[in-house]
């Protein structure tokens, strides 16, 4: 097989992404690998999933960095001695500074619970809910200066239902997510995605010309 994809993977909790992620790698075709997951808070659970899962960790904390860039500049050092290739932010609840993303450029992925560019920031649920929309999701894009903001690479849409609070859209949402995040590592790693001005195009993705109503 081709070389995999070194991916550095950024937490600050749960990491469930992280877990997709791990899960992924270990299923064998997938074209990438973790080879280092950064987390700025030590009691971050997530880091317990990278250890089983054998994967080295870093934890950083902002104590002793005198500001977010030179953080950053120590984030970006140990991903560079790791040799990673892409870092994907998998619930990173830090704001990073423009030189991190510029040194980055194209090589940084997010995941976000929404579908994008609608619900940006924290409480992205809630917000789909005090909206009334019927549909949401979440979204994998490049990231760019602005927060939430860079190139889609895949959505999914996920119905909202009447009676959801912000837990039990969540959790469907997260089902979404678990696909999704692997997958636009997948079409990365495999030369698939040429960014296009604003838009990420994926060579070769399948098209999906159906449409969801809700309520159904
Ligand atoms: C995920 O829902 C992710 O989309 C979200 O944080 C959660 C992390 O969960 N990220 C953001 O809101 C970033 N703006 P996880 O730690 O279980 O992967």
């Amino acid at each position: 097989m081709a070389r995999r994809l070194k991916l550095g993977v950024l937490i600050s909790g749960r990491g469930s992404n992280l877990q997709a992620l791990i899960d992924a790698a270990a299923a064998g075709d997938w074209p990438a690998e973790i080879a280092l997951v950064v987390s700025n808070k030590a009691d971050a659970a997530g880091l317990a999933r990278a250890e089983a899962a054998g994967i080295p960790t870093c934890v950083l904390s902002h104590r002793g960095h005198p500001d977010r860039a030179s953080f950053d500049a120590t984030m970006t050092a140990a991903l560079v001695a790791a040799g990673v290739d892409l870092v994907c932010l998998a619930g990173f609840m830090r704001l990073l500074s423009p030189e991190f993303v510029e040194a980055w450029h194209d090589r940084l992925i997010n995941i976000h619970p929404s579908l994008l560019p609608s619900f940006r920031g924290l409480h992205a649920h809630e917000q789909a809910l005090e909206a009334g929309v019927r549909f949401t999701g979440c979204t994998v894009h490049f990231v760019r200066a602005e927060m939430d903001d860079g190139p889609i690479i895949v959505q999914a849409a996920v119905p909202v239902l009447q009676d959801d609070t912000a837990e039990t859209l969540a959790a469907r949402v997260l089902q979404a997510e678990h696909r999704c995040y692997p997958q636009a590592v997948r079409w990365i790693a495999e030369g698939r995605v040429r960014i296009s001005g604003a838009r990420a195009l994926v060579a070769d993705a399948p098209a999906n010309e159906d449409f969801l109503v809700s309520p159904g």
